[in-house]
């Protein structure tokens, strides 16, 4: 399996699979518009063995993949982030580098195709440092078959393109962050009083890589919901948390199922917030 990350209309991943009609690939985009762009070429193009899905590949990489199970992860100029109060957006964390050295095959590849310097220097380093690579290729200005819409704006102004290629010696499975293991129901010490509740509305609380913040509170039935956000890094996810009386008769901080988020330590975190919180 070969994965695009960033496919933008999907142009080079349409040409990609012309080439390689034996091998599957799978396109990771964000943006709705792009999928359904892209849908639409690949159709035309008749590339039955192209799969595309929606969302952060950082997260689904390792969501969607078992360990050792990719043989070629490319990106081409993704954006760069360049300030340092962003650079957890960037596929150059080393987050990601240990994601990468998951989920690819022993001798698989990542490719990273940019017009920043800098950028691509940075790569570089992440994967010299991690061990369980090695680096094949690191070029400026290559000869490439087929050019990206980004690549051939890039080049009509006079940027350089670099190029960088590196390979897997032996897999390094982590366990995935999106990995569904089942929450519990935390139990609050009596029923939470009004004060309490409204004073949870715009809270936030941030420990390590977690980040969490209550939105809004609405009464529903047999209690509250919360709606709430949880972030890991940069993975943000929105969902409710739902105070209720339990037929029991206990009062108990449970994360809703509409929207259904992963189970992520962020979402564990905001939930034990919230619930200190009334317990206090
Ligand atoms: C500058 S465009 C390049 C598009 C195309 N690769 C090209 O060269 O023409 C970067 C693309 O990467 C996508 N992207 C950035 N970060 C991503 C991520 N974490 N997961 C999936 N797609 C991502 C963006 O949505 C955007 O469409």
């Amino acid at each position: 399996m070969k994965v695009e990350i960033g496919f933008g209309g999907g142009e080079y991943l349409s040409w990609w699979a012309g080439q390689e009609p034996e091998n599957h690939f799978m396109g990771i985009e964000l943006p709705p518009d792009c999928l359904f762009r892209a849908a639409i070429l690949l159709q035309k193009e008749q590339r039955e063995q192209v799969r595309l899905v929606q969302g952060d590949a950082r997260y689904l990489l390792h969501a969607l993949f078992a360990p050792g199970s990719l043989d070629h992860v490319l990106m081409q100029f993704p954006m760069p982030w360049p300030k340092d109060k962003h650079a957890k957006h960037r596929v150059s964390s080393p987050n990601f580098v240990a994601t990468l050295a998951s989920v690819l095959k022993p001798q698989g590849i990542f490719e990273l195709v940019t017009d920043q310097d800098w950028y691509a220097e940075e790569c570089h380093r992440h994967f010299q440092a991690h061990e369980a690579f090695v680096v094949r290729t690191m070029e400026q200005d290559p000869e490439r078959p087929f050019r990206t819409r980004y690549e051939q704006k890039w080049l009509e102004e006079g940027r350089h393109i670099y190029r960088l290629v590196v390979q897997l010696l032996h897999p390094e499975p982590t366990p995935s962050r999106l990995a569904i293991e089942p929450m519990e129901h935390l139990r609050l010490p009596q029923a939470p009083d009004s004060d309490a509740l409204n004073a949870l509305i715009g809270q936030t609380w941030k420990e390590g890589d977690c980040a969490a913040e209550v939105k809004t509170l609405f009464a529903a039935d047999n209690g509250w919901l919360l709606r709430v956000v949880a972030s890991d890094e940069a993975f943000a996810q929105m969902f409710h948390l739902r105070i209720r009386k339990s037929d029991e008769q206990r009062w108990l901080v449970q994360v809703d199922g509409l929207p259904r988020p992963y189970y992520t330590e962020a979402v564990r975190f905001l939930q034990h917030k919230v619930a200190a919180e009334l317990s206090a």
